[in-house]
């Protein structure tokens, strides 16, 4: 770590964990209710359980790149934060507000809208929030010696993905519109401008981790940034098929819903390129891993299994059910919850001055924490096809195919014990690496582990 400053990132890192910690655990409570034990029903229905369990995803994903934005834009733009007390102000503010949606929930204080159920009072509070947080960083970034196009890109997704957070907060009577409007947050944030911020914290990543130059991994990012728009504004229109538009979002929304997956596969190539041009001297083993898995599980979770059901023909029978669910999950772990996990494991050692690059903990947590997803993936899987066949094609009731699928809500509950497995041990290892420290503090930065040829 270069400078004092960065250290706010832990706040952040660590408030991300604990969410991450608790958003599993409803997902457990919503399999056992899946398979029949709905036990704690009378506290915790399902429906506030689903809610809870996306909310909090979003809140630790978001957490997770305010995080990676405190630790990173000070040492690109080679300066301190601009204000250090705002920064832990802004994070005060924010776990506070986060707390009471969460409590919400759990009194009937959310909208019903998949993924955007904070109260509009709570709205306006989180909106003043991410204003001051974009202050912080823009001002850093303006006050910087360095203007990178790594920072750039980053800071550009944080600030179009606070401006989309305004189109879900106006208030529709009618509820076609309002749904209309609630894609223009959530697919706009996972297939447009968070595309972005996973970009631009990618090539961060790579220029310290491969020791490839900059110039070479900031051309990607153009060509990134580039496919991204042109495939993912367009392709919203695979949320507009059968819900009360014109019909036009069948032809629009199939073809560039259907160019998405370039942009995840330029991000897979992207990096498998730059690690293999790379030296591999950089002793962070892990968080090279956690980085190359976000740009290949990305591509797996978002591109092909997004594609799978992305087309008017197939959506008119998936739409709503179990497959994408099945999406949901990788496409959310593989694409933005590994690249939180990227930047964790990457900042870590260099907050805390602790050399935990490679041991035992950290690499079990990898593998178990991606396998046990890939393993809730083929569980979900398996389930959407059954639910498709038999509720959408045979006609059967749907509490009907809900208990003929429970089986296979017994192994998605012993993947995601694997998979919970692998995110306990991670933060383990979070643990072990103890608080941040001054001492940790290298005024010449990193070591460059710069590729020679
Ligand atoms: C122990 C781990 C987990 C379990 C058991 C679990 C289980 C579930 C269940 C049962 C649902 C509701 C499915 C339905 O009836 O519609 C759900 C929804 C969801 N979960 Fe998880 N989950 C877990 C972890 C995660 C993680 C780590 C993520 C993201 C990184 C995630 C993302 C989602 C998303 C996006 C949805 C909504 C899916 C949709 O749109 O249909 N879950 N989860
Ligand atoms: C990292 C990127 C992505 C993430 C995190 C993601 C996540 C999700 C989630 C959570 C949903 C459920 C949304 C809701 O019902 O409110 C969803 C729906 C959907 N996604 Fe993605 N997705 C991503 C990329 C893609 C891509 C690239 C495609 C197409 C190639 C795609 C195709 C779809 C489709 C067609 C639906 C609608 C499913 C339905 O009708 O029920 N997604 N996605
Ligand atoms: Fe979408």
């Amino acid at each position: 770590m270069k400078y004092k400053s960065q250290k706010v990132a832990y706040y952040f890192f660590a408030f991300s964990m604990i969410l991450l910690l608790l958003q599993v655990t409803y997902g457990f409570i919503m399999a056992f209710a899946h398979m029949g034990y709905d036990g704690l029903h009378e506290w915790i229905p399902f429906n506030a359980a689903t809610a809870t369990h996306k909310n909090l995803l979003v809140v630790w994903i978001i957490s997770g790149f305010m995080g990676a934005a405190y630790f990173i834009i000070p040492d690109e733009a080679e300066t301190e934060l601009w204000s250090e007390a705002l920064a832990k102000l802004q994070f005060w503010s924010w776990a506070i507000v986060g707390v009471i949606a969460v409590a919400g929930f759990h009194f009937g204080w959310f909208e019903g809208r998949k993924f955007l159920e904070i109260p509009r009072p709570l709205d306006y509070l989180v909106a003043l929030n991410v204003v001051l947080f974009l202050v912080i960083i823009l001002m850093t970034l303006l006050k910087g010696k360095r203007q990178t196009t790594t920072a750039w890109v980053l800071t550009m997704g944080l600030v179009f993905a606070a401006l989309l957070y305004l189109p879900g907060m106006v208030y529709f009577e009618n509820l076609a519109v309002d749904s209309f409007f609630r894609w223009w947050v959530v697919h706009l944030w996972v297939e447009g401008v968070w595309e972005l911020i996973m970009g631009g914290i990618l090539a961060y990543l790579l220029i310290r981790l491969t020791g490839v130059d900059r110039e070479v991994i900031e051309k990607w990012l153009y060509v990134i940034v580039g496919l991204t728009f042109l495939s993912g504004i367009l392709g919203t229109g695979h949320h507009y098929y059968y819900t009360g538009g014109p019909k036009y979002w069948l032809l629009i929304g199939g073809i560039f819903s259907a160019m998405e997956p370039l942009a995840f596969l330029g991000m897979t190539a992207f990096a498998v390129q730059m690690y293999r041009k790379g030296n591999k001297r950089h002793p962070n083993k892990l968080a090279l891993y956690w980085t190359l898995n976000t740009a290949i599980l990305s591509f797996l979770g978002a591109g092909l299994l997004g594609l799978a059901h992305t087309l008017p023909q197939v959506n008119l029978y998936t739409h709503g059910t179990l497959v994408t669910a099945m999406h949901g999950h990788l496409a959310f772990w593989g694409a933005y919850g590994s690249l939180v996990f990227a930047v964790i494991a990457y900042a870590m050692p260099l907050m805390t001055g602790r050399k935990i690059y490679d041991n035992f903990i950290g690499n079990l947590a990898f593998w178990t924490a991606n396998i046990g997803m890939l393993g809730m993936t083929a569980a979900f899987a398996a389930a959407g096809v059954a639910q498709v066949s038999l509720e959408r094609l045979a006609g059967y009731e749907f509490m009907e195919v809900a208990k003929v699928i429970e089986p296979h809500f017994f192994v998605l509950i012993i993947a995601a014990t694997v998979f919970t497995t692998g995110i306990l041990l991670f933060m383990w290892n979070f643990l072990l690496y103890g608080a941040p420290s001054d001492e940790a503090i290298q005024p010449e930065g990193e070591p460059v582990f710069q590729v020679t040829t």
